[in-house]
């Protein structure tokens, strides 16, 4: 094989892969724009468990970051998600406090104190199948409310008692 010929075979070679690589590219950018870019994330509505089991007062939900409050037979949620940067906010006395900038915020989640620029949101319970369902995805105010249709389970008696104790 000369040298002029060698060359010519190599130029052929490269042009064809570089053809062959382009239309593999064009392919693969075809069939990908089939599957739609979809963002998987967890359902927004939480099954809480049966509105019995929420005592009078104040009762925080680690999984779900927020406080379910309970007066009587009306209960709401209100998010423990801070307005400021995302931290989890604890239930005080009188409200609630963000320990990462010291933000506070009253019992209706109003802020008060600190660089928190908003309340705390509610979001919207609901009851399906005897079970509290929260829509983490929605917002609504205060005074949208579920009244439960049961009481809160009395506190039960510690186990294992002394002997004699009644
Ligand atoms: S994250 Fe709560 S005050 Fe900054």
């Amino acid at each position: 094989m000369s040298e002029r010929r060698s060359r010519r075979w190599m130029l052929r070679t490269l042009a064809v892969g570089g053809a062959f690589a382009g239309g593999l590219a064009h392919v693969w950018a075809w069939s990908r724009s089939l599957v739609p870019n979809v963002l998987y994330e967890p359902p927004k509505q939480r099954r809480l468990g049966a509105p019995t089991r929420f005592p009078e007062g104040t009762t925080f939900l680690q999984e779900e970051k927020i406080f379910v409050v309970r007066k009587g037979d009306v209960l709401r949620a209100l998010s423990a998600v801070c307005t400021h940067l995302g931290c989890t906010v604890g239930a005080q006395e009188a409200g609630y406090h963000c320990p990462c900038h010291g933000s506070f915020f009253d019992a209706e989640g109003t802020n008060t104190g600190g660089p928190a620029p908003r309340p705390l949101p509610w979001h919207p319970l609901s009851l399906r199948g005897g079970a509290l369902i929260v829509d983490l995805g929605t917002e609504v105010g205060p005074e949208i409310t579920l009244e439960s249709p049961l009481p809160p389970e009395p506190p039960k008696p510690p186990r294992g008692g002394r002997k004699g104790d009644k």
